[in-house]
This record gives C-alpha cells, structure tokens and sequence, in this order.
C-alpha cells in the first residue's frame, strides 16, 4: 500500500512531536503493509507555518531514520494545505505539492466550508493543480448533501479518505457517509492520516480488507495501490469505478447506480 496522508514528521505540527512517535508510525505504517508514504504536515497561517525548508529538513532527519532502522519505507515530501485565499500563491512560491507532482491536498473546516471553497479549488486546477480535498467524509456540510459532493468530483476534483472512517473511528455518521461515497465512487484514493499510535488507530489493512470483501479487490487496489501511485508519478487517476464492483457486491439502491452511470 501507497500512504500518500501522514503526520509522521517530528514537532511541526499536531502529529508526531518527536523522533520517537515518528518511528512508531513507521512501524506501525510497515506492519500495515504500507511500502511508501508521504508525509503532509498542516499548513494552517498562524497555527503552523511550515514551510518547505523546513519540511525538507524533517525529511531527510526521517529518510536517515528509515534507513538506521532497515524499515522497508520510501518517504515523500507533502503538506496538508488548509482552505485559505491565498493559499495558490503560497504553494506556488513554496512548491508544496505531494512527492512534487501536480496534486495538492487540501483541508478545511469540518463543520462548514469557506464561502470560496469551490473557487479556491477550481483556480487551482486553472493554475495546472490538481486538487485533492483531504477526509471530505468528515466535513459535515456532505453529510446531508451528497449531491454537493458529487457535483465537485463531477469538475475533476479528487477525493482522500480516512481509512480510520470506514472503520467507525469517527462514529456512525462519517461511517455511513464514507460507505456511501464508496458505492456513489466519489472516492480516489484512502490513506492513514495517521497522528500518532496515541492518537487513533490507523486501520489501513483493515479498511482495505474491508473495501475488497464489501466492494471488490480489484477497487481496494485502486484507493490503496494504483491511484497513489498514479499520484507519485503525476499521472492521471482512475476516476470512472464502474466495472470495478464485484457483480454481487454491487451498490444497492436504484438511485446510487444512476448516480455513478450518469455521473449525477
Ligand atoms: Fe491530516
């Protein structure tokens, strides 16, 4: 599996605060079966203010790290960009985009968005960007507006989810959410944004087998290998997920499947 959401860089924001939590993210991301991951500290003005110096400096502390420990891990650099206005032009001077591609993760409130949410995303993409919206099962505007989501998606913005989400980790309404998202397939890709053992479980292997018994193998392969592969590499994402459902295990209701025929 490819971890493309993780706070696994020591002291820079509310994830590992030191080299020894980083460590047993690392191990616990290796145990899981993760081979690869990037590491997306917050950029929040005020709250965090890292920059990509400074990134790169943890990076390399956490590659010495990986290799002193024999850790069977290739470490990217990334950031977790929060929702802001001038947000473009800070990750333009700063090149904080995820292992160096075109895609950007971004975040934002959970309990209501920013009145120029979508324009923020959509001027990114203008800009050549390709825009990731960071746990969208959790923000509670598309608890009871899925059709906000898939409206999004439908203009080529991507979606990260939480593999702790399908879990419960946040309870039964982003549960029913994120499994809801999954059928619809406004869903591209699922990662840890692990914090630290403490903190929450990481679930990746559980969400993963998960996926493959609810949905297929062929899509647990998709949001855990494939597309984050595709995004290392900067290639486009697999987006249509029609044909990726296991005949027997496919989405239930009338109104879902129209939904993802015709990209409703
Ligand atoms: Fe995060």
């Amino acid at each position: 599996m490819i971890d493309i959401h993780t706070h696994v860089l020591p002291g820079i924001d509310d994830g590992a605060q030191n080299i020894h939590e980083s460590l047993e993210i690392l191990q616990a991301l290796a145990d899981q079966g993760v081979t690869e991951l990037v590491a997306t500290p917050h950029i929040i003005s005020g709250v965090y203010e890292n920059t990509s110096e400074i990134i790169n400096e943890k990076i390399i502390e956490i590659q010495d790290l990986i290799r002193e420990n024999q850790l069977n891990l290739i470490l990217h650099s990334g950031a977790e960009l929060y929702c802001e206005p001038d947000l473009i032009s800070k990750v333009k001077k700063e090149n904080l985009t995820l292992a160096h591609s075109n895609y950007v993760l971004i975040e934002t409130e959970l309990q209501r968005f920013p009145d120029n949410f979508e324009e923020i995303l959509f001027n990114f993409q203008q800009e050549g960007f390709r825009p990731i919206i960071a746990h969208a099962e959790r923000f509670s505007p598309f608890m009871n507006n899925i059709d906000h989501l898939l409206t999004i998606v439908n203009r080529e913005i991507y979606v990260q989810m939480n593999s702790g989400s399908i879990m419960g980790v946040f309870g039964n309404a982003v549960k029913y959410l994120a499994l809801e998202m999954l059928k619809i397939g406004c869903v591209h890709v699922i990662a840890s944004d692990v914090h630290g053992l403490q903190k929450r479980p990481i679930l990746m292997k559980d969400a993963y087998d998960l996926v493959a018994s609810n949905y297929s193998e062929k899509l647990a392969e998709i949001l855990f290998y494939e597309n984050p592969k595709r995004i290392l590499n900067n290639e486009e994402l697999i987006h249509n997920f029609e044909g990726y459902f296991d005949e027997r295990k496919k989405p239930g209701s009338l109104k879902n499947k129209l939904k993802a025929i015709f990209k409703l």
